[in-house]
């Protein structure tokens, strides 16, 4: 028996034909995995990533394969998952994935506490939950921990517990909200091993934050309604690396778009690049769309699902499903169907229907495919960089979280301009003196 909990292996023939068409698209990660074939750089280290199992992660184990690493690969959600792909990478390529679409919440941690049975040396994260299972058993905090994952820990002896914590060297951190969850470990003094915050390249969320959650958050919420945004009221709460993306292509398709905040600073960025600025309480009654990704907790409350419009279709785009006040929607309303696969709508004691994306998880993924490859070229080239450079230097990193080093993030940008084809101009050694010196002046 292999090594998996997957759907359905004969999904395997349709994974294999997607995965090679994303990595048409993923030309850097491409070159990394011709470069690690022959170096070798991760022979025979465990990896457990717990990622949005997608054609683009697919191409991420099968770049950390080819550098000698042993991966495994459990979703981070349990509405993302690509079943196709699963058995693709499986079936055609021997890696070990525990990840099925629309898994409950019980299985979903027993695929992420394979992950942690696989003892991996380097874990690779997307949003914390892994990280934060594996602190809380590191940390002899049994009963915090999510089921079955407690079961297991409780039957582990203090020694077996932290031998498998000692063995991890490190992790990485894909996106916004698990690095805010590793900065509060950090601030806490409970990080056990250094993390890298990925998501923090500039190669990461300028491109992957902004341009592909922007298209792909639009891309889900066409798929799952096929409305209009042309004339449409958009209302995009959060102006974020993420909100800033969907707000750009939303005005793109002929929206009218409504930003709302809570930063000041960011508040009068939207305003200036063009955007209407309100508070959500005002933009309630007149938006058709409303896209939260805040990364933050309630955003949509009752009394702004009092104030909408009949027919308000509700999407998220941030990492987890707290964005939308779920229970007070489940409350108001009176009934609901499913008119389209992954639309539910709730009618209101009043009548009003409001529709809700994909249970309100992360539409792109829930909806559409998540990310194209083009920028998940360079969100995971950062990934695999940064996997080697735990292995080599991480036993002499502390348990913080640090920065994607700037080489690797440069190497990335370098390494994508190159395979687009674009040359960029280098600084003469005039230029480089003159930037260097603070005597020279008018
Ligand atoms: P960010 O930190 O750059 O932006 C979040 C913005 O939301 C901030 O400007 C903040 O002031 C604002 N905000 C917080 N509470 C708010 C409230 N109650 N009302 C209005 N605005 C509020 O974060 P980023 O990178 O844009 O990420 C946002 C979320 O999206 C995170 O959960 C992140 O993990 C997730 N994400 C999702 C992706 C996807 O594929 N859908 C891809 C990348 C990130």
């Amino acid at each position: 028996m292999r090594d998996c909990h997957i759907k359905d292996p004969s999904l395997r023939e349709k994974g294999r034909g997607r995965i090679e068409w994303a990595a048409q698209g993923m030309p850097v990660l491409g070159l990394l995995r011709e470069r690690f074939s022959r170096e070798r750089p991760l022979e025979g280290v465990r990896i457990s990533a717990c990622l949005h199992v997608t054609t683009e992660s697919a191409q991420l184990m099968l770049t950390l394969k080819a550098a000698g690493a042993d991966p495994l690969l459990c979703a981070s959600n349990p509405l993302s998952t690509q079943d196709d792909v699963a058995a693709s990478l499986v079936f055609d390529h021997g890696i070990k994935v525990y990840a099925l679409r629309g898994e409950d919440p019980r299985t979903y941690y027993e695929h992420i506490r394979q992950a942690i049975v696989h003892r991996p040396s380097i874990i690779l994260d997307d949003g914390g939950d892994l990280t934060s299972q594996v602190h809380l058993l590191g940390l002899g905090r049994l009963d915090e921990l999510k089921e079955p994952v407690r079961e297991w820990a409780l039957s582990l002896s203090p020694e077996e517990r932290s031998g498998i914590i000692e063995g991890i060297l490190g992790g990485t951190e894909e996106t916004t909200t698990g690095v805010l969850r590793l900065r509060e470990m950090e601030r806490e003094g409970v990080l056990l091993f250094p993390v890298i915050a990925v998501n923090d390249a500039y190669t990461k969320y300028l491109f992957d934050n902004r341009y592909g959650t922007g298209q792909s958050t639009i891309d889900g919420i066409l798929r799952a309604t096929n409305r209009l945004l042309a004339g449409s009221t958009f209302v995009v709460c959060g102006y974020g690396w993420c909100g800033r993306g969907i707000a750009m292509r939303a005005r793109g398709m002929g929206a009218r778009v409504i930003v709302t905040e809570v930063n000041p600073i960011r508040a009068l960025e939207a305003l200036m690049d063009g955007f209407e600025v309100m508070s959500l309480q005002e933009a309630a009654p007149i938006g058709d769309f409303f896209v939260t990704v805040t990364g933050n907790y309630h955003v949509i409350r009752r009394e702004h699902l009092e104030r909408m419009k009949d027919g308000a279709i509700l999407a998220n785009s941030g990492h987890f499903n707290v964005e939308v006040d779920l229970e007070a929607l489940e409350e108001m309303a009176q009934g609901r169907s499913q008119p389209r696969p992954g639309v539910t709508q709730y009618v209101m004691h009043d009548g009003r229907r409001i529709n809700l994306l994909g249970e309100g998880r992360l539409v792109n993924l829930a909806c559409a495919e998540g990310h194209p490859p083009e920028v998940m070229d360079m969100s995971f080239s950062n990934q695999a960089l940064c996997c080697v450079h735990l292995w080599k230097k991480g036993k002499g990193l502390q348990r913080r979280v640090y920065r994607v080093p700037e080489e690797i993030d440069l190497e990335v940008a370098r390494l994508k301009l190159r395979a687009m084809g674009i040359e960029i101009d280098s600084l003469t050694p005039e230029q480089r003196r003159y930037l260097e010196s603070w005597t020279s002046g008018t």
